[in-house]
């Protein structure tokens, strides 16, 4: 059972094939408040560039997009996420306003100071090195910019069967810390109202 879980971890981590598919769907349906706590966060304005960070599905991009027409990048790690991501998004890709590539939020291939608006959601528990990819994103933000990052509490991802040897877990502090060593000078946290989920708000 024990290497069934950590099967499903990794999905998690890096979705690939119809299992990555059916899996990131179900993460559409189960996540609403952490998608609408980002969405309702972000000050989108017309001209802002914004990047997300582990795309999935492109469902987050989405329902950014529909609030607000802007620039959106978008990287995954998994290749498979392209496809989907692109369905769900083809509107905005057609429009010239919606990017989505394969990369790794710690080797960023974006200049300094790029982005309005960094987001991310339930990816942090996978990068390889948490720190780094903090400093690639404080690295791509505007010097006014913010970054949201939406997480499950530790507590509650440490009751899944599926997290054991795949996640990263964090303490709220532990996102503190490793933000303000990345050079953020102003971190935020917001309960968010299922009472599991949290954003933590990084501002250049
Ligand atoms: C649990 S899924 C969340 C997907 C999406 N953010 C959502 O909430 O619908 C985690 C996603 O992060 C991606 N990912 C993991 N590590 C990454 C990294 N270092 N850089 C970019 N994407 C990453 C995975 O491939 C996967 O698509």
């Amino acid at each position: 059972m024990g290497k069934f879980f950590e099967y499903i971890g990794s999905q998690m981590g890096n979705p690939r094939g119809i299992i990555g598919n059916i899996m990131t769907w179900g993460m559409n349906r189960a996540n609403k408040v952490m998608y609408n706590g980002i969405v309702s966060e972000v000050n989108l304005q017309q001209n802002n560039v914004l990047l997300d960070v582990g795309f999935g599905n492109g469902y987050l991009i989405q329902k950014l997009y529909a609030k607000q027409k802007c620039t959106i990048y978008g990287i995954d790690i998994s290749e498979d996420m392209i496809a989907p991501a692109s369905k769900k998004n083809n509107k905005g890709i057609e429009e010239g306003n919606i990017h989505l590539s394969v990369g790794d939020c710690c080797n960023l291939d974006f200049q300094d100071c790029t982005f309005h608006i960094v987001t991310t959601m339930n990816t942090i528990y996978f990068w390889n090195d948490t720190l780094k990819g903090l400093q690639e994103i404080y690295r791509v933000l505007k010097d006014d910019g913010i970054f949201v990052n939406a997480v499950v509490r530790k507590e509650s991802l440490k009751k899944i069967a599926y997290t054991k040897n795949v996640f990263k877990l964090f303490e709220k502090e532990d996102y503190i810390k490793l933000g303000k060593q990345a050079g953020f000078s102003n971190i935020e946290i917001k309960d968010l109202s299922n009472g599991f989920t949290f954003l933590v708000i990084y501002r250049k």
